[in-house]
């Protein structure tokens, strides 16, 4: 059987495959065009969020059985494409938790004591300390939208800095929370008291531009916003516009509508931005851990028929409806 892999993934996970008797056909530098040529007559198809697997190069794979996603979002993969022709996906939700946390607090941190700013004009011989007075982290609102694996990981870490917690999640209710920890509230109250708020939610037709101007405006003029989920979540023009009109302090941005940015990108000169280019998962342990988990599940599906992480369910025999 052969197995595509159209990312980067580590020795350890391309061992798995390898020794499991894959032909394993590794591009993860090609063009698109390369890939959707490899992928028409492979078995399994592991990608990371460098490759589109669009509906096309889905429907022109005759042999593929499962595409695995080293890393959580499966927004590059057209699943209901998939799911027609009776591809499995699968993505990997608990591997890249802690370091995308871990990101965000760095950004918010980065954000709030002007880091990069701080580097920067150190690396043109300047000392900006009169100009970079920051803010502290302490008895600020941290507005948490999405309440998942991540945003929980990120609470957990704010609460060490004495930050005081809202959370919005349309899945999730106080419930599930001490209301002493976390106050669970919906997202126009978290948009207007939150001081830094952060984004913890998939990409999709519901949370596509859900900060757009008119919602920026409603944050506090001191406030500042950090997204290590996924772009488009925020729009980026309205970012920019808001940024450079002094609606909001401040903004902390990984991860963008169509990576990677350019310069044209409104982003890249907006007013009181820290940018850094999709590393929320970019950890020695994440990336070991997404590579050998993908490839176990890849491996064992197409050997076992085991499911793990499965995101669709495909239907591949009709007569099993009945
Ligand atoms: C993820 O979805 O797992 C992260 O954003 C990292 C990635 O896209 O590879």
């Amino acid at each position: 059987m052969k197995v595509l892999v159209s990312d980067p993934i580590t020795e350890a996970g391309m061992a798995i495959l390898k020794e499991a008797d894959f032909d394993v056909i590794y591009l993860p530098d090609s063009s698109a065009d390369e890939k959707a040529d490899a992928c028409k007559d492979v078995h399994g198809w592991v990608v990371r969020s460098g490759t589109q697997a669009t509906a096309d190069m889905i429907n022109n794979a005759d042999n593929l059985q499962v595409i695995g996603r080293a890393g959580v979002g499966t927004d590059n993969i057209d699943i209901a494409a998939a799911t027609r022709k009776g591809i499995v996906v699968m993505n990997t939700p608990n591997v890249n938790t802690i370091s995308a946390a871990e990101h965000t607090v760095a950004m918010m941190l980065a954000l709030s004591r002007n880091i990069p700013v701080g580097h920067g004009g150190i690396m043109k011989g300047q000392w900006n300390r009169n100009a970079l007075v920051g803010t502290e982290l302490r008895n600020k609102i941290l507005g948490v939208v999405g309440l998942g694996k991540i945003g929980r990981e990120v609470i957990q870490r704010c609460r060490s800095f004495n930050m005081n917690i809202l959370g919005f999640d349309p899945f999730i209710s106080q419930d599930m929370f001490n209301e002493a920890e976390v106050k669970v509230v919906d997202i126009e109250t978290l948009t207007a008291e939150s001081d830094f708020i952060t984004l913890h939610v998939p990409f999709n037709d519901s949370t596509k531009d859900l900060f757009n101007f008119d919602r920026l405006c409603r944050m506090k003029n001191s406030a500042r916003i950090i997204n290590v989920a996924r772009g488009g979540i925020i729009n980026e023009a309205d970012l920019a516009k808001a940024l450079n009109e002094d609606k909001i302090a401040g903004a902390a941005i990984d991860v963008f509508i169509s990576e990677p940015i350019g310069e044209d990108n409104p982003l890249v000169n907006a007013k009181n931005i820290v940018l850094t280019p999709h590393l929320g998962a970019s950890t020695l342990e994440a990336k070991e851990g997404v590579s050998l988990a993908v490839c176990e599940q890849v491996r064992d599906y197409l050997l076992h028929e085991k499911l793990a992480n499965a995101i669709n369910m495909p239907v591949s025999d009709l007569a099993k409806l009945k």
